[in-house]
């Protein structure tokens, strides 16, 4: 069997997603007789380009922002039995990882307009048992957090950023991530930067929480501080048979040099990145302008969207009898891309059915708006790296639209 593959070198497509240096710094990371590198250079220098970036004091580079939300929930000190606020309409990791510290998740509604969790709700919400609230900016769209850090700050509640989907989004001049006590990045293939696939970051301005975190995504290592994702000791020292290593219990959630390397080449076009995909929203917002059954997520004066995607809800179905689906399917036979609708509302999910978490039950109606918006939803893509494809889509989308207008 002919086992090779087919290679083109990345660097004969301008539109690639690595078309930067990426490459250059993977196989300087590679080089294993360089002594440098022996220090694991690349997650610090990365860590600390992109605390630099986002304005927040520490960085924490993991491999995934599901395990960054796992170390923010036990950095945030959530036991056993305490229940952890998220939003009705988000991805299920955001309860996932709070199950996995042993807390109950608790759903707050979401705002009809914005899409993003609601604080009247969380108010509603906030029982003795409140440990943590996760906000989560959805579709790059950062949370109005002001109001929730007001409620965390009178009941000694911790608030963790899901900033997931949100790079250099801002909230009144500031930029989300780090408005929150911890916040949580994720570099997953799709997301604005990708450290080649899967990839994460926590970012505080809180010591205390930067060291928890780094310590449980280090396995518990005693010596790791915010600073250090490795130890700095001399070989006489960690070869003792005497030495003691750890002082806490953590897990393996550290990121490899090889993505830190590709992050640091991502870094250097993120400016670029997000315009592209704001332009490409811009396109979206034109194409739509006119159409009533199609209404794009509000964006609050003061705020600036990331535009992870660029996200309307569809009322097609009332008003042109047009179903979700047959939109979706209409518009991909007239050349257009696949798009995605939201994910299901995480307690809809088949796992919730039969759950039973410290004696909570999950079940239809804990978030009515949520509910209702989420079948509705379509996520349109913005991240085509060619302006010319991305404007061919949108025409076409405008040319759907028109056919039931007349
Ligand atoms: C809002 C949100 N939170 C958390 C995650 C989890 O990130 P990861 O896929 O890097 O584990 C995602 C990923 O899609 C997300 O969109």
């Amino acid at each position: 069997m002919d086992n090779t593959y087919p290679l083109r070198p990345i660097w004969e497509n301008p539109h690639g997603k690595y078309s930067g240096r990426e490459l250059e710094y993977v196989s300087q990371a590679l080089d294993s007789e360089d002594i440098e590198n022996k220090k694991n250079p690349w997650t610090k220098r990365f860590e600390q380009k992109f605390a630099r970036l986002i304005g927040a004091e520490y960085a924490i580079a993991v491999n995934s922002g599901t395990s960054g939300l796992h170390a923010a929930l036990i950095a945030a000190g959530v036991n056993p039995g305490d229940e952890v606020i998220s939003p009705g309409i988000t991805v299920i990791m955001d309860a996932v990882a709070t199950i996995h510290v042993g807390a109950t998740p608790v759903f707050a509604d979401v705002n009809p307009h914005t899409q993003t969790i609601d604080p009247g709700d969380v108010q509603k919400k906030i029982t003795s048992k409140t440990k943590a609230i996760i906000t989560v900016s959805l579709q790059g769209l950062p949370v109005d957090i002001d109001p929730i850090m007001a409620l965390a700050s009178k009941y000694n509640i911790t608030v963790i950023e899901d900033s997931a989907q949100t790079l250099l989004g801002k909230y009144k001049g500031k930029i989300a991530g780090s408005l929150g006590h911890i916040g949580v990045f994720s570099f997953e293939n799709k997301k604005h930067l990708t450290t080649g696939g899967e990839g994460g970051m926590i970012v505080t301005n809180h010591r205390k929480l930067a060291e928890v975190a780094r310590k449980f995504a280090g396995i518990g290592y005693k010596n790791l501080t915010p600073e250090a994702s490795r130890m700095g000791l001399l070989p006489s020292e960690f070869q003792d048979p005497d030495y003691e290593r750890f002082d806490s219990i953590g897990l393996n959630y550290r990121m490899t040099e090889m993505s830190a390397a590709i992050g640091m080449a991502q870094l250097e076009r993120v400016h670029e990145i997000i315009s592209r995909r704001q332009a490409i929203a811009k396109l979206f917002d034109e194409a739509i302008a006119d159409c009533e059954w199609l209404v794009p997520q509000q964006t609050p004066k003061d705020y600036e969207h990331a535009y992870y995607t660029y996200a309307v809800e569809y009322s097609g179905h009332e008003t042109i009898g047009l179903s979700w689906k047959d939109f979706y399917h209409k518009y991909k036979e007239m050349g257009g891309d696949g798009f995605y609708g939201a994910c299901k509302v995480p307690y809809l999910e088949p796992v919730f059915h039969n759950l039973e978490i410290n004696g909570h039950r999950f079940s239809k109606g804990l978030c009515p708006v949520a509910e209702n918006l989420q079948p509705r939803l379509m996520q349109f893509k913005t991240n085509y790296r060619d302006m010319d494809v991305a404007a061919h889509k949108v025409k076409i989308l405008k040319q759907l639209i028109k056919k039931f207008k007349s």
